[in-house]
């Protein structure tokens, strides 16, 4: 979502050639897709499209729908089952993490007052660092998209209390060995997560509208 300067452009284009006929919910969809995507040069996954938007915008809704960073494996398994995804599901989106950052404060209690034990204590000590000399943000991994968060989480890496919860659970742990020893069986999942996730709460027909710009509340039925 700090792309948004891009899906403006996006939107604008296509507003351009194609007045609110694209929804936003589908150009999000559409780009996080391209973004994945990009570095192997060919699409991952395929985006059924026909979303439309959402008559109303509550932020704190998308909130209550996030599960914490904190979660134990329980309670995020619970969430995603909710949303009609499975552990597997859960696992594999997780895989996400493999690029991007997470702000110091959603990882403070991992460090502060005592450093949770099941983090690797080097690496405990480096986010600590990191954090202390007031930078705001720590990496989750590497910039290319890959199947290293799972060798990172086996070894104790995760870097939010939610990814090290992924090997709370023996049939998670298992999955999560398969990942770290499979880029293209990583890959593979993952688009179909994707696909599965894209198709939640989809709105269609005249339950939605299409915005015409996505960061207002402009709407045309
Ligand atoms: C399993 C439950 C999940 C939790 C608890 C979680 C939590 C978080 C948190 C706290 C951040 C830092 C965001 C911020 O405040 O700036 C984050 C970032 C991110 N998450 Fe998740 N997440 C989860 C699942 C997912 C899924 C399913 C995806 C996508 C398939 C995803 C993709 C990302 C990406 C790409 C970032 C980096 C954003 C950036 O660098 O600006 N996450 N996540």
């Amino acid at each position: 979502m700090a792309g948004y300067d891009i899906i403006d452009k996006v939107k604008a284009s296509l507003e351009n050639l194609c007045p609110a006929t694209v929804s936003c919910a589908d150009i999000i969809a559409l780009v996080a897709r391209d973004a994945v995507s990009q570095q192997f040069g060919k699409d991952l996954w395929e985006v059924f499209t026909g979303r439309k938007d959402g008559n109303t915008s509550i932020a704190k809704e998308a909130l209550d729908n996030l599960p914490s960073p904190a979660a134990t494996f329980e309670d995020l398994a619970a969430s995603f089952h909710e949303k009609g995804l499975n552990k597997m599901d859960l696992d594999i989106l997780s895989g996400a993490h493999t690029i991007g950052m997470a702000p110091c404060s959603t990882i403070a209690t991992r460090l502060m007052p005592v450093t949770d034990p099941t983090l690797d204590q080097g690496f405990a000590e480096s986010l600590k660092e990191l954090c202390n000399r007031g930078q705001n943000n720590v990496s989750f991994g590497t910039p290319r998209f890959d199947n290293q968060y799972y060798s990172q989480l086996l070894a104790h890496r995760g870097v939010l209390r939610s990814d090290a919860s992924l090997l709370e659970d023996t049939e998670s742990l298992h999955l999560v060995g398969l990942l770290s020893r499979g880029e293209d069986t990583f890959l593979k999942n993952f688009g179909a997560a994707m696909q599965k996730m894209g198709g939640i709460g989809v709105l269609v027909g005249s339950d939605g509208g299409v915005r015409t710009n996505c960061i207002g509340v402009q709407l045309l039925s």
